[in-house]
């Protein structure tokens, strides 16, 4: 018999209203708070110094794609009262939570995070305790030890990784999420259901990871088109933000896979938002994975109905979305996006893939193949 283990210390909390319980688990303790300053956010950052008391400091510079050189601004900005904050709490998308477990990971100070990032050096100790609260339904960095930095200027995707970065609390509230405008809704939605689908073509998958992943595509496929006609159904709202934890504790035990490998080079060097860049081509990776393995084909047919339909069904999908289908469509000549899907193929993700890249089609988005309705 095989032996498969599961492990997420996360505490998690999730419902409408959830938010309401930032007081109890701040507990009194002096708090960074790092969020960023869209306006729709501006509510829930008032809610959350309401119930869990002024912060020591706010950080609501965070940028998408979070930089070295951004993360180097904040720390020196920070410096005069690192050694104050107890706790950080992150109020925002991916971005804002990566960020904060950067700045989580070297008690605020830069050096030694940067240090690890590019010379392999350890963390300096134990990491600030972090406190999640996601703004969009998707990243599923709540839920993760890892954190996505970016180092533009060389062309680089750098990844923090620690057990040590698992938030102590997630509070996941749908109505948070209520105020995103479709684009962001879309992108964060796809971006959950890259990391369902990814983790079930993945070399760590077990039984646990599957029984997440299958639940999490499940509600995205339901939850996006009906947000796609009423941006404010609370019933779709919530379907989407559980999706997107399922797909958090999947995620965080298997780590993704080949199409966020792929998605990489396309957000650096092409400036696409992640969740579009890590979804546009699940239908080809799909039809690269089918096959490779019985508890992947077996998990794609729970999800779709019928594994040989699975990759016009979500093609059909992004279709109905409005997703691009075509690398093209992105900017990218057909040789940079070989040379992408070539490199993907042997990347620290891509390695996770069970699928073969002789089963990769590069020409396979043909008009029929996406007329077949879900
Ligand atoms: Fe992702």
């Amino acid at each position: 018999m095989t032996i498969w283990t599961y492990r997420n210390p996360v505490d998690l909390h999730f419902g409408n209203g959830v938010i309401e319980q930032i007081g109890r688990v701040v507990a009194g303790r002096r708090y960074l708070l790092v969020t960023h300053p869209d306006a729709p956010i501006a509510r829930w950052r008032d809610r959350v110094v309401a119930l869990a008391g002024d912060p020591v400091a706010i950080a609501d510079e965070v940028e998408p794609n979070p930089s070295l050189e951004m993360l180097a601004r904040m720390c020196s900005r920070l410096s005069t009262i690192a050694d104050r904050v107890e706790v950080v709490v992150a109020l925002g998308g991916g971005s804002v939570i990566d960020s904060a477990k950067f700045l989580a990971a070297g008690h605020l100070v830069f050096k030694p995070v940067r240090d690890y990032l590019e010379h392999a050096q350890p963390l300096p100790g134990k990491a600030l305790s972090l406190i999640a609260i996601p703004t969009t339904a998707g990243t599923g960095s709540d839920l993760t030890k890892w954190a996505t930095i970016w180092d533009p200027q060389t062309d680089r995707k750098l990844s923090l990784n620690s057990d040590d970065l698992y938030a102590k609390s997630a509070l996941v509230d749908p109505d948070i999420t209520t105020s995103l405008p479709w684009g962001l809704t879309l992108a964060s939605g796809l971006d959950a259901l890259s990391h369902a689908l990814e983790s079930i073509w993945n070399v760590n998958a077990n039984p646990v990871t599957r029984n997440f992943a299958v639940a999490a595509a499940r509600d995205v496929l339901s939850a996006l088109p009906a947000l796609q006609v009423d941006l404010t159904d609370p019933g779709a709202r919530t379907t989407l933000a559980r999706g997107a934890t399922f797909a958090g504790l999947a995620f965080s035990n298997t780590q993704t896979a080949l199409a966020h490998n792929i998605s990489y080079p396309i957000t650096l060097r092409h400036g696409v938002i992640h969740g579009i860049a890590c979804s546009f081509c699940l239908p080809e990776v799909m039809t690269a994975a089918i096959g490779a393995a019985e508890e992947c084909d077996a998990a794609l047919a729970d999800i779709f109905g019928a594994v040989e339909a699975a990759p016009h069904r979500l093609r059909a999908f992004l279709s109905s979305l409005g997703v691009p289908q075509d690398h093209a469509a992105l900017g990218i000549e057909e040789a940079e996006w070989q040379s992408i899907v070539t490199s993907a193929f042997s990347g620290p993700r891509g390695r996770n893939f069970i699928g073969r890249a002789d089963r990769f089609s590069f020409r396979d988005r043909h008009p029929a193949a996406n007329s077949e309705k879900k």
